[in-house]
């Protein structure tokens, strides 16, 4: 294949001599692509990239990473600005309207999604359809799900103003959904919300406050608690952000695509992995055990893998990874023993790992799941929620790509080809 770079187009010569042109696009920042598009017509072959390694699916303004730099930018502002100057509901506004929202759009951006956090009353109904073991990601695939047979007002996808109803709902109702799963797992009442508190002390105040006693707010935490958010929100075009564009391409509604979207969060490789790390470090429970489970790790033979590492995309140090453990640094000095102590076996994982030729040649680092574990454990969130809080910030993400994907023209049904390699016809 030749680079035409008068042309700026690619050319693909097939065994038979047949010469295919290519057109090569450029995007602002980062690699440039093939288009492909024309290729089946052209030549009656399909492209094949299982896991999408090398596959564009999309033009998108939201999030731009580099992988190589360890860069994540959101419409441009790099993380670590926004994790430590804005807030997530600012961060929510940045990635859903493009800018920064000034001090008027922001109050009137915070008071909308601070007008649709409760639910209908009817909703509270479906949690005690749940065995009081549930999974609360279980139970939030459900009620999320559930929202579009209660918000009908907004399920009209072509429809701007329920668009934008439908995802302040879902940034605004999720941590009273996620809320309610923990309570009913522990049998206490639920806890509206209360206007009055700030998007993140509102949830934790829903997630610990009991009617019984006055709540006392802990500001690191619920800071701590509102940059985990802002470092969650969005990334690019990863497994359940996909899997939220390729629902929403049918046209279904919001509520649905989000759902799925929790879903494809759910699984260990992906957004499960923050729960996994805590599971992981306790198994390992003392330093003279790494070893062993790095050896674990390097093996071929045995399905273990180090829980927290590695990425698709990073190939060096996931800028988030590196935030989450200045906030644990910060919140572990509230006096938590254990924390304390899956915090320096993190540490410690990580320095070994690091200096282990085995990861340096997969350029393996820490990801965003290997701190925020214990930061969240450390602030009294039980591990089954983990994910939960991850799935309440991405939210952010998924509703502002499911609106980047309805809002363009060009947008088609989502409908991969495959290589068949079944039965040829039989009687
Ligand atoms: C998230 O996509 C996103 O942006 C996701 C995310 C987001 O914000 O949305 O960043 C959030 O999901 C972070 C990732 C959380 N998952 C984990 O921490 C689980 C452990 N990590 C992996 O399973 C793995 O690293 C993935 C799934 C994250 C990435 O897998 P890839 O890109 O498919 O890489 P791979 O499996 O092909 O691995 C390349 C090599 C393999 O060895 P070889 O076959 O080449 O010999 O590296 C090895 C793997 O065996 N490897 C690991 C490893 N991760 C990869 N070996 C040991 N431990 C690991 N964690």
């Amino acid at each position: 294949m030749t680079n035409d770079k008068k042309n700026n187009h690619a050319k693909l010569i097939l065994p038979e001599g047949k010469i295919v042109t290519l057109p090569i696009i450029e995007g602002t920042i980062g690699p440039k692509v093939l288009d492909i598009s024309s290729l089946y017509k052209e030549v009656g072959m399909f492209t094949f990239d299982p896991g999408f390694t090398s596959t564009g699916s999309c033009r998108s303004k939201i999030t731009y990473i580099d992988g190589d730099k360890g860069i994540l930018l959101h419409r441009g502002y790099n993380i670590e600005y926004l994790a430590s100057e804005k807030s997530f509901l600012e961060t929510a506004y940045l990635l859903l309207y493009g800018n920064l929202p000034d001090e008027k759009n922001k109050s009137e951006f915070v008071n909308a999604i601070t007008t649709h956090t409760m639910l209908n009353e009817q909703i509270s109904n479906f949690y005690k359809g749940f065995r009081d073991n549930a999974h609360p990601m279980a139970i939030l695939c459900g009620v999320v799900g559930a929202m579009s047979a209660f918000y009908h007002d907004s399920t009209n996808i072509n429809n701007k103003e329920e668009r934008r109803i439908a995802s302040y709902r879902l940034i605004a109702k999720m941590p009273t959904i996620a809320a309610m799963a923990y309570k009913f797992s522990i049998g206490q009442p639920f806890v509206y919300p209360n206007n009055k508190l700030k998007y993140s002390e509102n949830f934790l105040n829903m997630l610990f406050s009991v009617p019984a006693e006055e709540y006392e707010f802990n500001q690191v935490f619920s800071d701590a608690l509102d940059k985990i958010l802002i470092l969650h929100a969005d990334h690019e075009q990863n497994a359940s952000t996909s899997t939220v564009r390729l629902a929403g391409s049918s046209g279904a509604n919001p509520f649905a695509c989000i759902s799925a979207g929790i879903a494809s969060l759910w699984g260990p490789s992906h957004g499960g992995a923050n729960e996994a790390v805590i599971r992981m470090l306790h198994k390992i429970d003392d330093v003279k055990h790494i070893k062993k489970y790095i050896d674990k790790a390097k093996d071929k033979e045995d399905p273990f893998r180090l829980m927290g590492f590695g990425h698709r995309v990073y190939k060096n140090y996931d800028p988030r990874a590196k935030v989450l453990q200045k906030i644990a640094e910060d919140v572990l000095k509230q006096e938590h023993k254990l924390e304390n102590k899956l915090f320096d076996l993190a540490k410690e994982l990580e320095s070994i790992a690091l200096n282990d030729e085995y990861f340096v040649e997969k350029k393996l680092y820490p990801n965003v799941d290997f701190y925020s574990g214990i930061i969240l454990k450390a602030m009294g969130i039980p591990i089954s929620l983990f994910t939960v809080i991850f799935a309440v910030a991405r939210t952010v993400g998924w509703i502002s790509h499911w609106n980047e994907m309805v809002e363009d023209k060009k947008n088609k049904i989502g409908r991969p080809r495959q290589l068949y390699i079944g039965e040829k016809p039989r009687n």
